[in-house]
């Protein structure tokens, strides 16, 4: 099914690859030569393409502009020893991108234009692949909805992208971060567990008040009583609690539903630790932090991979923690970077090749 994917592939005259500087890329900053696009019109996917990299022209009426049908995704390219390059569980993504899609009242992406699509786009931009470690090739699909009109009503007509980023390290340092009690990231209900453009959008205000204090992001908590713990910035998170990795369930819909912190659950339950998907509120923390059991605080992501958290405050009541002593979220970390570097056997089937 996949090999009948129709793509029309336009490469461009003069690669950009010579000017690019492969010691220093930052996060998102530097695109490939080329990207995917795809057209929804008439109740099929269309006009599948891959071209040189280039702006969009789109006419400023444009739906999503206005109302936010936009969802996107994060997943990962990286090359082992012998060149050959794998995309990190694409598969999950896809199956996230499409609930994104149904909550948002958008149509589905198959998985040829998605997956095919992507591997064929990689596949021309193979070289683009950083080989250094930390860093890698930042996959970015996304659609928005391109109907040029006014009325609130989900679109007719939408776009879908890819678009590739060499990219270094999210965050170069352990974090600061401050649990917050005034902004509500999602609600039971709401479209917190969707990677739509708008939650992210939501969370600047925070994150910049966070800033001015003087921390990297903020912990977000529940919209009712601003005690249960959701995410951290936009990564999800562990707690290293008696020997016991806790991170927030996912049931009430409020929390996105992290490829990583699925990977970092499995590999956790590997080297012996138990994992616990459950309600933890910022009380049990403190009193875990008084005890002196809390041993590890980390963000799990696609961009971010794993995140150690250096600094906790909520109202005057400070944590702080020794980060270069942790070996739980280091020994994770350097699991999954081998497993992703085909250092190590990828005994579950999370590599796709290109
Ligand atoms: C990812 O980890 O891929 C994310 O979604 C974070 C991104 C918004 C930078």
């Amino acid at each position: 099914m996949t090999e009948a994917l129709d793509i029309l592939i336009t490469k461009v005259e003069r690669s950009k690859l010579n000017e690019m500087d492969f010691d220093n890329l930052p996060f998102g900053k530097y695109f490939t030569d080329h990207m995917l696009e795809a057209d929804y019109e008439n109740g099929e996917w269309k006009n599948v393409e891959i071209k040189p990299y280039q702006p969009l022209l789109l006419d400023p009426s444009l739906a999503a502009l206005h109302y936010g049908q936009a969802i996107f995704e994060g997943i990962k390219a990286y090359k082992d020893d012998n060149n050959n390059a794998f995309i990190f569980r694409p598969y999950d993504n896809l199956t996230r991108f499409n609930l994104s899609a149904q909550r948002m009242n958008m149509p589905e992406v198959p998985e040829e234009i998605f997956i095919e699509g992507m591997r064929q786009l990689i596949g021309i931009d193979k070289n683009w692949i950083p080989q250094r470690r930390d860093y890698s090739l930042y996959i970015r699909p996304f659609m928005f909805s391109t109907d040029a009109m006014l009325g609130v009503r989900p679109s007719e007509t939408y776009k879908f992208l890819i678009i590739l980023s060499p990219s270094g390290p999210y965050f170069a340092a352990p974090m600061k971060i401050l649990v917050e009690e005034t902004y509500t990231r999602a609600a039971p209900g709401g479209v917190g567990f969707s990677k739509n453009a708008g939650n992210y959008g939501g969370s600047l205000k925070a994150a910049t008040d966070a800033k001015k204090e003087g921390y990297d992001q903020v912990l977000w908590t529940d919209a009712f009583e601003h005690k249960w713990l959701q995410e951290v910035g936009m990564m999800n998170v562990f707690f290293l609690i008696k020997g016991v990795a806790v991170t927030p369930s996912l049931e009430e819909g409020t929390i996105l539903k992290g490829v990583t912190r699925d990977s970092v659950m499995v590999v956790l339950r590997e080297m012996g630790i138990p994992v616990e998907q459950r309600r933890i509120s910022i009380e049990e923390l403190i009193d875990a932090h008084k005890a002196g059991t809390l041993q590890e605080v980390f963000g799990t992501g696609t961009a971010a991979t794993i995140a150690p958290i250096k600094e906790l405050k909520y109202k005057d009541y400070v944590m702080q923690f020794e980060v270069q002593g942790w070996t739980v979220s280091p020994e994770v970390k350097s699991r999954l970077n081998a497993i992703r570097e085909g250092k190590a056997e990828d005994t579950h089937g999370w590599l796709v090749k290109v």
